[in-house]
């Protein structure tokens, strides 16, 4: 049973309820990181003058899928290329919704040749509704599924016309956030699903407030009202860059206020390491794909 404990000084403890969580299993592709490097600056995270390891990111990386196995969830693999050193994001490389396939079109030319072995991927397992886009469109860097509408993220990578491109083909609705702080260029690094909309349910999110602008930040008060709001810590670890299952949230070990937060919710955190990952700008989302349906 999950619940919150509140002391008081002249009571004994009260119990809270919490709402029960759920996992569902799921199906991730993951790329391991066997020519990753920082060799290029896309963005605030990547300095191409600091010492990478890839040992170490392929250390990271494995215990990441290997937490994932340990959960009951499926993980796929795609070969990594060499002098393709972000690959390993496989998030970036598309948008799976009911089995429907959206591609990838990367902003940075240094990334745009990841998006056609991705493709090719789909194609040899079994796939057939694959859909590339017209626009600039970095997938579940900047989409994010809540169960019954995609959020989508522009502002910095993905073009506001690749939102009503993947509502089209997708199918489901998307509403828009704008993204206005460079060092959370993708909205994966913002915001995170941790529970699914159900039937007559909400989607329960955490995000980072200050990521967004204005009038994005009144619409998810609106759409959200009981979302987590993390701190300028949590997001400055990237700790937003989590994984859910509905009940086990995989997040980076240093977003300790947003660790705290998800528990009392009455998740079970699971703490991974990125330090070399995070060189790059990513962490457990951005490596994780997730294949639905
Ligand atoms: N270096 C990569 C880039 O800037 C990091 C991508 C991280 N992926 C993500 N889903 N946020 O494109």
């Amino acid at each position: 049973s999950v619940g919150l404990t509140f002391r008081f000084m002249t009571s004994a403890p009260v119990r809270v309820p919490v709402a029960a969580r759920l996992a569902t299993a799921r199906r991730y592709l993951m790329c391991p990181p066997r020519f990753f490097t920082v060799e290029y600056s896309i963005n605030p995270w990547m300095d191409p003058s600091r010492p990478v390891s890839t040992e170490g990111a392929l250390a990271e990386w494995s215990a990441l899928k290997e937490t994932y196995e340990l959960l009951g969830h499926k993980v796929e693999t795609i070969e990594p290329q060499p002098g393709l050193p972000d690959m390993v994001f496989a998030a970036n490389s598309g948008t799976v919704v009911d089995g429907l396939v959206l591609g990838a079109r990367f902003r940075a030319p240094q990334r745009a040749a990841e998006a056609d072995f991705y493709r090719t991927w789909f194609l040899d397992h079994g796939y057939r509704d694959v859909v590339m886009p017209e626009k600039t469109n970095e997938a579940e860097g900047d989409f994010t599924w809540t169960g019954d509408v995609l959020l989508a993220g522009t502002g910095f990578r993905t073009d506001p016309g690749a939102h009503a491109e993947a509502q089209e083909v997708l199918g489901v609705p998307v509403v828009s956030l704008r993204l206005v702080d460079p060092r959370y260029y993708h909205l994966d690094v913002a915001l995170f699903v941790l529970t699914e909309a159900g039937p007559g349910t909400r989607a329960h999110i955490a995000y980072y407030p200050e990521a967004f602008s204005p009038g994005t930040q009144r619409l998810l008060r609106r759409l959200y009202p009981d979302a987590i709001l993390a701190t300028a810590e949590d997001a400055a670890c990237l700790g937003l860059n989590a994984v859910s299952d509905g009940q086990n949230v995989v997040i980076p070990r240093e977003a300790t206020n947003l660790i705290a937060a998800v528990k009392a919710h009455g998740y079970t955190p699971h703490l991974v390491d990125i330090t070399e990952l995070r060189k790059s700008g990513g962490g457990p989302k951005c490596c994780t794909m997730e294949l639905r349906g």
